[in-house]
């Protein structure tokens, strides 16, 4: 499966901070935003990711990240002209998917919790066998979101290392924005679809307010009967990070937990050597290159050897 993080828009709401630049190159604690997207693609096991950006923030992200022959990946880039939905991912991305299932993470959604990995894997297992797999978060106030409702919510525990993640369920009504959701279940900004996605995109319209929506692309394989839905459980953090205050916390939230265990969230080095895709004294030299307490975790990690 191939991978799409969309990283583009102009986050007005962080105005003045991202008047000059990209939303989701801004530090989050110790790190660029898009590493956190990234690494929940390469948890999922996904090697080739395509970044789609502005013509101005684009070249950014490929100063930061390059080809990802670093991180043994092959990363590629695209251009979104117009920031007209999230569905165009699909439209834009359908050379670089070239007829396979992909993953469409938002650059700003970020990710933490037990099993993530696990959670991540299944869902690729699941749309490898046909149609679209999305998430669903419960939050006070969903409105704000895509919602999600179920056909019931009495689901039982998946067995074993997945025990956190509820089962898969039927969806049974979506909506984007809802003044009145019909649950409190968000739908957070990470999608899992099948090999016809490209097609399903490009007959999407746009909607009232012009934009090709998710959530449209999503009701496509809702009418099919092929949508399914995983919770992620309470303890689970998905992160906002659209306005300052929320930034604040994701930062202040990312910090707590590394000083706190001595592990890092979200390095891509690390993941990347931890799944095998590159050597233990590649990490070490990654280390090597920074003169800060992150290259010296690489490097620390490196020394210890053991996956
Ligand atoms: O965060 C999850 C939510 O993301 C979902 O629950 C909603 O269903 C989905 O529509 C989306 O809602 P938002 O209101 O958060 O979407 P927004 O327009 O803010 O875009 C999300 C990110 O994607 C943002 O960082 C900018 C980027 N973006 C957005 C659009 C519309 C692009 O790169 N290109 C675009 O065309």
């Amino acid at each position: 499966m191939k991978g799409i993080i969309l990283a583009g828009g102009s986050a007005t709401r962080l105005y003045p901070l991202s008047k000059a630049i990209s939303k989701q190159i801004m530090p989050v604690y110790d790190k660029p935003m898009i590493y956190y997207p990234l690494s929940a693609l390469m948890l999922a096991g996904i090697r080739e990711v395509l970044v789609i950006s502005t013509p101005r923030d684009l070249p950014m992200f490929e100063e930061l990240l390059g080809d990802g022959s670093r991180l043994g990946m092959k990363l590629e880039y695209k251009v979104q002209l117009v920031p007209n939905g999230l569905a165009q991912a699909f439209v834009l991305g359908k050379e670089f998917l070239n007829g396979e299932p992909g993953c469409l993470i938002l650059g700003d959604n970020m990710f933490y919790g037990q099993h993530f990995g696990h959670m991540l894997k299944d869902a690729v297992a699941e749309v490898q066998k046909g149609g679209a797999c999305i998430f669903g978060y419960e939050v006070a106030d969903p409105r704000a979101y895509g919602v999600v409702e179920f056909e019931h919510l009495t689901p039982t525990l998946s067995q074993g290392e997945g025990a956190a993640v509820e089962s898969v369920l039927r969806v049974k009504s979506l909506e984007e924005k809802p003044a009145e959701p019909k649950s409190n279940y968000a739908v957070p900004g990470l999608y899992f679809y099948d090999e016809t996605v490209c097609e399903k995109a490009a007959n999407l319209q746009p909607s009232a307010r012009g934009e090709y929506e998710i959530t449209d692309l999503n009701k496509l394989y809702l009418q099919e009967g092929t949508l399914k839905v995983k919770l992620f459980s309470r303890g689970f953090a998905w992160l906002d990070t659209g306005n300052c205050d929320s930034l604040l916390d994701a930062g202040n939230f990312i910090a707590t937990i590394q000083n706190r265990q001595g592990f890092y969230v979200s390095c891509i080095e690390e993941i990347a050597w931890r799944n095998g895709w590159i050597t233990t004294d590649h990490l070490a030299a990654l280390g090597k290159e920074m003169k800060t307490a992150y290259g010296r975790y690489l490097e620390r990690i490196a020394a210890k050897s053991e996956r």
